[in-house]
């Protein structure tokens, strides 16, 4: 693949990821790319580099525009290995010379993953400027987004903001633009992204967006080159709103009812749940962890105000896959949420209790005790399933949700 021009003189670079399907414990379904891109000034510029594997497609791209070794200086602008690991390889083919511009946290985080490597690291503050010649790179420090060492960088004269991991989504395509894609599918797949990767950060994201904003940044972006995904260029407000309302984690009037099952029981426990919240006017996911991921059922967590999970008793204890899915849901650090619990049991039953702890030591709102069933219910046995149900229905905000996840 060709590089592609963003605007005169800057160009994507980076590497499409067709394969990958797990991103640090995400099912990235749709791939992924690693975006780099190039800024041809007097000082010919690198943002960024790409996952080590891809080092080969990263310079054979640079080199369809110029020589790799004429490149100036680098700027990492995060750590994390999807976009450093081809950093050494690339300074090796380029000059151990050149000077890498990396966040003050930045610089230890770099010189510790890449021990015995000798860079000319160069550690820059939140405000500091970058002359390349006819064009300058300001820095915003962007920490926990998505790591301590994270930076940001904004080019005034071009109006672009290299984002770094914030406004990024995991979609493998020859397209690079938001508008050469369907909105249904951004949409979708920037919600997966930020449910999956930036819900334990919506502090520290609402404090950049607020810094931005009050700063009069966010007017004077024309094009957001983010290091997953699409370039926005025509959608850069909605994104952005997008953003500003996922922060904020408001409830809406869904449930998402999650499960897994040893022999149905657990089931139909669900299904009945599910019944009961729909006569009650809520929007219900019902998923169940045979067929659902946990990411995809993380993004479906997101902007819904109920989650009721559900789990057999195996062994004294949890079902397998019910246990990682709450380990997943407590790092994630949902707000504003509502919970209930249920499950089926054969003799002993700790599961559902386990779930209700569980929940409640997330912080989540949980309107009734666990429901727990002995063995197989009858039609009759589930008038409490349809209790709980009401019980969550009445403890959810009354407006119905938005379809499609608001878009
Ligand atoms: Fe795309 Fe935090 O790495």
């Amino acid at each position: 693949m060709e590089p592609v021009k963003v605007v005169e003189n800057v160009y994507w670079v980076g590497a499409v990821d067709y394969g990958v399907r797990d991103f640090h414990g995400y099912r990235t379904s749709a791939g992924s790319t690693y975006n780099a891109y190039l800024i041809m000034d007097e000082k010919i510029t690198l943002i960024d580099t790409v996952k080590n594997e891809f080092l080969p497609e990263l310079l054979s791209r640079i080199s369809k525009i110029v020589d790799p070794r004429r490149i100036d200086q680098v700027v990492a602008q995060h750590v994390e290995l999807d976009h450093s690991g081809a950093l050494p390889g690339l300074m090796e083919a380029i000059g151990r010379e050149k000077p890498v511009y990396v966040s003050q946290t930045g610089e230890k985080a770099f010189k510790a993953h890449f021990p015995g490597t000798e860079l000319n690291y160069r550690a820059v503050a939140s405000g500091d400027s970058l002359a390349l010649g006819r064009m300058s790179l300001e820095f915003i420090e962007t920490k926990m987004v998505h790591w301590p060492a994270s930076m940001a960088r904004f080019c005034p004269q071009l109006g672009i903001l290299f984002s770094q991991d914030a406004f990024g989504l995991h979609l493998a395509t020859n397209r690079r633009f938001d508008d050469e894609v369907l909105r249904r599918v951004w949409g979708y797949e920037a919600l997966k992204y930020f449910a999956n990767i930036l819900t334990p950060y919506t502090g520290p994201i609402a404090a950049v967006l607020k810094s931005v904003v009050d700063s009069g940044l966010l007017a004077k972006i024309k094009i957001i080159c983010p290091d997953h995904g699409l370039i926005w260029r025509d959608n850069i407000s909605e994104i952005v709103n997008c953003y500003a309302r996922w922060v904020k984690q408001e409830p809406t009037r869904k449930a998402v009812v999650v499960y897994d099952t040893m022999w149905k029981s657990t089931e139909k426990m669900a299904a009945e749940l599910a019944d009961a919240l729909s006569v009650e006017g809520v929007l219900v996911r019902r998923m169940s962890l045979k067929s659902c991921h946990r990411s995809d059922v993380a993004t479906e967590i997101y902007d819904a105000g109920a989650v009721l999970v559900g789990s057999p008793t195996l062994n004294n204890g949890l079902y397998p896959t019910i246990a990682e899915l709450l380990s997943y849901m407590r790092g994630l650090k949902f707000k504003n949420k509502i919970g209930a619990a249920f499950g089926s049991y054969g003799w002993s039953g700790e599961a559902a209790k386990m779930v209700q702890a569980a929940l409640g030591e997330m912080k989540f709102q949980m309107p009734a005790p666990e429901v727990r069933y002995m063995w197989v219910p009858t039609e009759a046995d589930l008038e409490p399933v349809r209790a709980l149900a009401r019980s969550v229905a009445a403890a959810l905000p009354k407006e119905q949700a938005p379809p499609d996840f608001g878009f």
